[in-house]
């Protein structure tokens, strides 16, 4: 056992075998040269060397997630975890979790991936409609996805499932219908995200262009309502803005590490992490391209291009922007720096917005729908 924070470690494993149009992930065209093998032995080493910074640590959770972790060789991720529960001290529970799209030839590689560690998949299921998956860009159809969730099912003790709603067209009563079917599904966890036109995706420029017209905000908070309504009704806690969990065992302790404020170490093209040394909270950023990733941790040893060190208030902005995300919310006493003035805090209860908690700040679900205005007012 050792005193300091326990600590998550994200992997970024960024090749996809076809770019969503919808995705501003830091993806790449899946390859069949020497690049992601070279990517492989680079982040493991990267995870070597990172251990200098974050000094011995309970690891509670490891999450290969990208882009498209599933494309890699289930002995790549076998060795990527060997080594984090080499370098870091695992916890009994430890959650290993591995993001992949449900095609049948990942569906077939998902029990080497259990053999590799992996104790938990997220699914990218995004619809069970097939005219939605092909307006999405996605290279499977609803029958492929249920066989993958099957699989899955038989090959992980635990199944989170991503579905992607507010599509144009989409009805309160289709989508609820949709949202039934995916629960028939047996996943313990749902990460229902409503689309989202991203800056330069091929979806910005549709939309510019007039291809098509996303949902108006009314009909966004509908969708988001009957979302609530439906996964409440089945027993689904939604301890997060997108993340519904059958229960407290089910919730993801790798985002909980994250909206919690934990330390987590990121390795890979464009990986994000944030280590506490001696109470000072250090945000590292790894270049995002493969090839300067790769020539990065040759040269120097570690991945990341820069590591800044947060002054307390920085700290607590992050602190406060991703503790309201969940229903627990964040004690006062970890944005103290924020210096909040009571009275803010009394007139934000008094809106609706913030719940009346002497020891925390905590969304109300309404005050969950405007999370940016909150967040701005109370950390303003
Ligand atoms: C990093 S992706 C990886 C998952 C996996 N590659 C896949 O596509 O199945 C994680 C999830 O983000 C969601 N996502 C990505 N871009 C989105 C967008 N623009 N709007 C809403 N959800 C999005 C999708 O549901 C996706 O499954
Ligand atoms: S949604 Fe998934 S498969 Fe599609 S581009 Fe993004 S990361 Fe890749």
């Amino acid at each position: 056992m050792t005193s300091a924070p326990p600590l998550g470690v994200y992997i970024h494993w960024p090749y996809c075998a076809r770019i969503c149009p919808y995705c501003d992930f830091n993806v790449f065209k899946h390859r069949r040269d020497d690049e992601p093998t070279a990517l492989a032995c680079a982040i493991v080493a990267d995870l070597e060397s990172q251990r200098a910074f974050t000094g011995p640590r309970e690891l509670i959770s490891v999450f290969l997630g990208g882009g498209t972790p599933s494309l890699m060789e289930p002995a790549w991720a076998s060795e990527i975890v060997a080594a984090a529960r080499r370098l870091w001290t695992a916890t009994p529970e430890l959650e290993v979790t591995l993001e992949a799209n449900p095609t049948d030839a990942e569906a077939q590689r998902f029990a080497a991936f259990a053999d590799a560690g992996v104790n938990r998949l997220s699914l990218g299921l995004q619809s069970l409609d097939d005219q939605a998956l092909t307006f999405l860009g996605r290279n499977h159809d609803a029958a492929t996805a249920i066989r993958a969730t099957e699989a899955a099912n038989r090959a992980f003790p635990r199944l989170s499932v991503d579905l992607i709603y507010a599509r144009p067209g989409q009805t309160p009563g289709n989508w609820g219908d949709e949202l039934a079917r995916a629960l028939d599904l047996g996943a313990e966890h749902i990460s229902p995200y409503q689309l989202t036109i991203e800056a330069g995706t091929a979806f910005d420029r549709a939309v510019r262009r007039g291809r098509f017209v996303p949902p108006d905000a009314e009909t966004g908070a509908e969708l988001f309502e009957t979302t609530q309504r439906v996964l409440e009704a089945a027993g689904f806690d939604a301890y997060e803005v997108s993340n519904h969990a059958r229960g407290a065992a089910a919730r993801s302790r790798h985002n909980l590490v994250y909206w919690q404020g934990h330390d987590y170490v990121g390795v890979g093209p464009g990986a994000h992490g944030r280590i506490s040394v001696e109470g000072v909270r250090q945000a590292t950023h790894a270049a995002a391209k493969p090839a300067d990733y790769i020539a990065k941790v040759a040269e120097t040893g570690v991945g990341f291009a820069s590591r800044d060190l947060l002054n307390p208030r920085e700290a607590a902005q992050e602190r406060l922007l991703s503790g309201l995300r969940i229903t627990d919310g964040v004690p006062l006493s970890d944005v103290a720096a924020l210096g909040i003035a009571p009275d803010l805090i009394a007139r934000l209860v008094a809106l609706g917005l913030l719940v009346d908690d002497p020891q925390r700040l905590r969304a109300t679900p309404a005050g969950r729908l405007v999370l940016d205005r909150l967040t701005s007012e109370l950390a303003t």
